[in-house]
């Protein structure tokens, strides 16, 4: 018996990549699928897989940053399996450039499918959630990209830093109806990563691939289960056959100047020890260089 019997599970962008393998696991472990699809061909293909193993599954076309589609999501899963148990927010698209050479709609399509397609499903399942006075499960797709930032990715970057917010936000809103909410930064070799890095080849047959997209998806099917319902607010690293835990955004060092309001110039002789103190340099740094894995250097 798998670790979603009976449960449902909705999951965007689920036509290929990180998504597919995502529905696909949870399928595999019990659950009905409500799977998001952008491109309604990919998406049909994975309803197929899904249904032809002895799931169940169903496609809900369109882009899910418009809230149409992100509510139909939910009433989908309600009208055809009798309930929501579980949102994986997914969906994504690249438009890197460095900040400059930037146009706004390059600005304004990765926002609107990262940040407003995770707030509209976010705000359809929580309402439900809340109504029926339900326990749920979302978790977000984030990535080191905003948590630590990546040069060519401010939109991107912005947008994943946005989720790894809300979903802190929305799992102290929601703790009371026994809803979490987590995030995970993931890395995989997908259609995605390809535009970005390039190919990255597949180990050889027969051993662990590490960059295989499916690899992700058994930790999402679990932060989906009955087993996760003390864990929330919380951002993972997932690749590969690892898990990570990011600690988030913490103060790590203070200056004070004696009850008295600063005067800017005081700075200059100040600041340099909080600097000291938490061994951080002032200089803008190349945070990517820091991750434990990076598909470049695998
Ligand atoms: N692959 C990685 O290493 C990696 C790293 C960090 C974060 N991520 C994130 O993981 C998620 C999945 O990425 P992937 O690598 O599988 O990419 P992918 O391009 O292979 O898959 C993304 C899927 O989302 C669909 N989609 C795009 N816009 C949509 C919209 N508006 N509405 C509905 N569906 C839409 C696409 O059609 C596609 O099927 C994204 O949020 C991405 O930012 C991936």
């Amino acid at each position: 018996m798998g670790i979603l019997e009976d449960r449902v599970v909705i999951v965007t962008g689920a036509g290929r990549g990180l998504g597919r393998g995502e529905a696909l696991e949870c399928a595999r472990q019990g659950a009905a699928v409500v799977l998001n699809e952008f491109d309604p061909a990919t998406g049909a293909a994975v309803v197929a897989e899904i249904e032809s193993s002895g799931g169940r599954a169903v496609l809900v076309e369109g882009d899910v940053s418009q809230v149409e589609v992100a509510d139909r999501l939910v009433a989908v899963a309600v009208d055809s399996f009798g309930q929501l148990d579980a949102l994986v927010n997914n969906a994504g698209i690249l438009r890197d450039r460095t900040l400059v050479k930037m146009s706004p709609q390059e600005w304004d399509a990765v926002i609107a499918v990262h940040l407003r397609g995770h707030y509209a499903a976010t705000h359809a399942a929580c309402g439900y959630w809340r109504e029926q006075n339900r326990p749920g499960r979302m978790v977000h797709t984030a990535s080191t990209s905003g948590i630590l930032g990546n040069f060519g990715q401010a939109n991107y970057g912005a947008a994943k830093a946005g989720i790894a917010a809300l979903s802190t936000i929305v799992a102290q809103e929601m703790a009371k109806y026994g809803v979490t909410s987590n995030a995970i930064a993931p890395a995989a070799r997908t259609a995605m990563t390809e535009s970005a890095y390039g190919d990255i080849p597949a180990t050889e047959s027969g051993t662990f691939d590490f960059w295989a997209p499916e690899n992700v998806a058994p930790f999402v099917a679990w932060l989906c289960s009955d087993s996760a319902g003390d864990i929330s607010g919380k951002v993972f690293g997932v690749q590969g056959d690892t898990v990570e835990l990011y600690q988030p955004y913490t103060s790590v060092a203070v200056i004070e100047n004696d009850g008295q309001r600063w005067e800017p110039e005081q700075f200059t002789d100040r600041i340099g020890s909080l600097f000291e103190e938490s061994g951080i340099v002032a200089q803008a740094e190349f945070m990517m260089s820091k991750l434990r894995y990076t598909m470049s250097q695998r």
